[in-house]
């Protein structure tokens, strides 16, 4: 069983990082032999496929790795340095495998792979400018609101900035160019807002099951851990918005979604967009969470009014129509008192490329 979820493991992410693929495969030949890898999942030869415990290995080897307990492991991965050598990679994993066992043992049982992208900014900032315009628009005002943001499922926080990354575009960088986070965000088409303004945010607060604190290094260490060691780009985009992060500190609250959004949206705050937004979030939450959600934003938007007006922005997979034409990620905004709903465009998981191109969201 184990075996074979480490195997499934490593096919899904052949294509993205063969560092990863090759340690997953190697410790799934070495789970059928009886190895040390065994005795490190020891405990959770019954975890179900969701909690992908292929992916909880690696993410405990890396972290390893990462506070310099595996040196000769290091010199395969980008994360520290190294260059992989494939072929060399479990020989030289074996030495910390064995060393750290009972370590590794309790960080796999204790932890959930859990994952902060910062390139979601990109079509956060893009989103967050159009719905500002448009309940302006909608309020008869000429100048766009300032946005008061409400993160459900923020894990680390990453996503709670968006005014304070920059976004490179042809010559020119929008947002804050001089922000330690600059982001390439490859769109296609552009957001229909005017891009000369600036987003202005007077608030953010955010809310996860279980948040990461990245003022800490063990959250750090934590989130660090779950990217691929390979994928650089990803690797930098992180430490960067953790540099981001460390200058402007803005905590994640322990707390399920709609609980703590009925606390959050019971007073409106006036000459303010109040903006819901979340983000790869949708598929972990219960039905009951979902419908309770549901409930408490509608609650909201029957009250928005057009100076206390609500949105909800969501960049969520869904299926791309069709039966067998599988998800893609969309960004959808709906927009209260004004009515407006649409979908604003689609792009990859990690935010980034993006293709702005605007329908409306039935
Ligand atoms: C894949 S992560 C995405 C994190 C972040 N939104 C992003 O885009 O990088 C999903 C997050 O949703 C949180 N989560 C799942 N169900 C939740 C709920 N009912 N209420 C609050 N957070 C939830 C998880 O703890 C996890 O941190």
């Amino acid at each position: 069983m184990l075996a074979e979820q480490f195997a499934a493991a490593a096919h899904r992410c052949r294509e993205h990082s063969p560092l990863t693929h090759r340690l997953l495969r190697d410790a799934a030949d070495d789970l059928v032999r009886g190895g040390v890898t065994a005795a490190i999942m020891a405990g959770s030869e019954h975890d179900r496929d969701a909690t992908v415990p292929g992916l909880r290995f690696a993410g405990a080897v890396h972290r390893l790795v990462l506070e310099g307990r595996a040196p000769a492991l290091a010199r395969h991965y980008p994360t520290a340095g190294g260059t992989p050598d494939l072929p060399a990679l479990w020989q030289d994993a074996l030495p910390a495998l064995h060393r750290h066992a009972d370590l590794l043992r309790q960080r796999v049982r204790a932890t959930a792979v859990q994952t902060n992208e910062p390139g979601r900014n990109a079509p956060l900032y893009g989103g967050l400018l159009v719905a500002a315009q448009e309940a302006a628009k909608a309020a008869g005002r000429a100048v766009p609101f300032g946005v008061r943001l409400l993160e459900v499922g923020a894990s680390g926080g990453l996503n709670l900035r968006p005014h304070r990354v920059g976004y490179r575009l042809g010559g020119t960088v929008l947002g804050d160019p001089d922000s330690p986070l600059v982001l390439d965000p490859e769109w296609t088409g552009r957001p229909p807002a005017d891009l000369g303004r600036r987003l202005r945010v007077t608030g953010r607060a955010g809310c996860d099951l279980d948040p990461v604190d990245v003022s800490t290094e063990d959250g750090r260490l934590h989130l660090s851990s779950f990217v691929w060691a390979d994928q650089v780009r990803r690797w930098d985009r992180l430490r960067a918005a953790l540099a981001l992060a460390a200058t402007d500190p803005v905590p994640v609250e322990r707390s399920p979604g709609p609980a703590w959004l009925a606390r959050q949206l019971a007073h409106a705050e006036h000459d303010v967009l109040t903006v819901v937004w979340h983000s790869v979030v949708w598929q972990y939450v219960s039905p009951a969470d979902r419908a309770r959600g549901r409930a408490v934003l509608a609650d909201a938007a029957a009250k928005a009014t057009p100076q206390t007006p609500l949105a909800l922005l969501v960049f969520e997979p869904r299926r791309a129509g069709g039966r067998d034409a599988g998800h893609r990620f969309e960004l959808l905004l709906r927009l209260w008192p004004a009515g407006l709903s649409l979908r604003l465009g689609h792009g990859a998981g990690h935010g980034t490329p993006f293709t702005w191109e605007v329908s409306p969201w039935e």
